[in-house]
């Protein structure tokens, strides 16, 4: 099997990598702004695998195949023979002999290694419990556009220490720019990655902290996909980290606010804020076409040799 490059998380991709697939997805969005025709991904097939919900992953990566002239094929995990028992390693196999790519959403990593170490085809991480990198790709082809770059600017994470804040964490390691989280006690990242970054991430007690002087704060829902029974408890434990106007108001005066979304208003992040002039989550949500496109390119070059 040749060695092929995937996209299990951001620690795939150096820094000057990352930077090509933001700029090409810059470049990418200004091309199709200006009704220039492309057909990058011409005859190319992606295979998108999904054990949990999506709402703009999966449109986003539909539309960035259709779009370049290539096509998408939706699994669900229920429809395919993964729910009868079909292992993860004999399906990378059967499908990297008819695919280009293999793009896959699922509660547990070890499903994206699985998947990764049997494939001749690149793996691309849709989400796992551990990371959401292809999120992150659309956060900083964001942030660029709006403030430049992020190389050296404060960013605020607040709230839950899951996949997205993980994912924020290797994005501060590679891209070089100062992060501050303030998550409650026991619901902290996962220890191996803070330890990786731990020159550029910093934990704080208060989310007033975090925030001074950042020119970002993001969020995410306090109880991701798969944790909906803790949903009471992690309100009462969380309900003092809530972005709301008045931590915006500690942060920088033109400071911006994201969230991957799906949002729950009034627990994570109250209405005004979301719904407010500092929010970009619908540039932010529309960039995840854009970051789709770019990936897929960057990835079917580095492989195509
Ligand atoms: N942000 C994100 O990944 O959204 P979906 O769950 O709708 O794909
Ligand atoms: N942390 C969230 C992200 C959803 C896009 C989850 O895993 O459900």
């Amino acid at each position: 099997m040749n060695k092929v490059r995937h996209f299990k998380s951001l620690l795939d991709v150096n820094k000057k990598e990352f930077l090509k697939i933001i700029n090409n997805a810059i470049d990418i969005k200004n091309k199709i702004n200006s009704n220039e025709k492309l057909d990058l991904f011409k005859n190319k097939t992606l295979a998108m695998i999904f054990k949990k919900n999506s709402t703009r992953t999966r449109i986003a990566f539909e539309v960035a195949m259709s779009k370049m002239g290539g096509h998408a094929i939706f699994l669900s995990e229920e429809s395919s023979q993964i729910s009868r028992g079909e292992n993860l390693s004999d399906t990378a196999k059967v499908l990297s002999g008819m695919v280009d790519l293999v793009l896959i959403r699922t509660s547990n990593h070890n499903d994206i290694l699985e998947l990764s170490n049997n494939s001749d085809v690149p793996i691309i991480n849709g989400l796992s419990n551990m990371f959401h990198p292809c999120q992150l790709l659309a956060d900083i082809q964001t942030f660029t556009e709006i403030k430049g770059s992020i190389e050296n600017k404060k960013v605020a994470w607040i709230g839950d220490g899951c996949n997205m804040c993980n994912s924020y964490i290797n994005a501060a390691k590679i891209l070089d720019f100062n992060l501050k989280i303030s998550i409650p006690t026991g619901y902290e990242p996962d220890e191996r990655t803070l330890e990786l970054a731990s020159d550029h991430v910093e934990l704080c007690d208060l989310p007033g902290n975090a925030v001074e002087d950042c020119d970002l704060v993001t969020t995410d829902v306090w109880a991701s996909m798969g944790l909906e029974s803790e949903s009471d408890k992690r309100k009462n434990v969380f309900k003092g980290y809530q972005v709301n106007s008045n931590l915006m108001s500690k942060a920088k005066k033109d400071a911006i606010f994201m969230h991957c979304l799906p949002a729950h208003r009034g627990e994570e992040v109250e209405a005004d804020v979301i719904d407010g002039k500092q929010s970009v989550v619908w540039q932010q949500a529309h960039n995840r076409l854009y970051t789709s496109i770019a990936l897929i390119d960057f990835l079917l070059n580095e492989n195509s040799n």
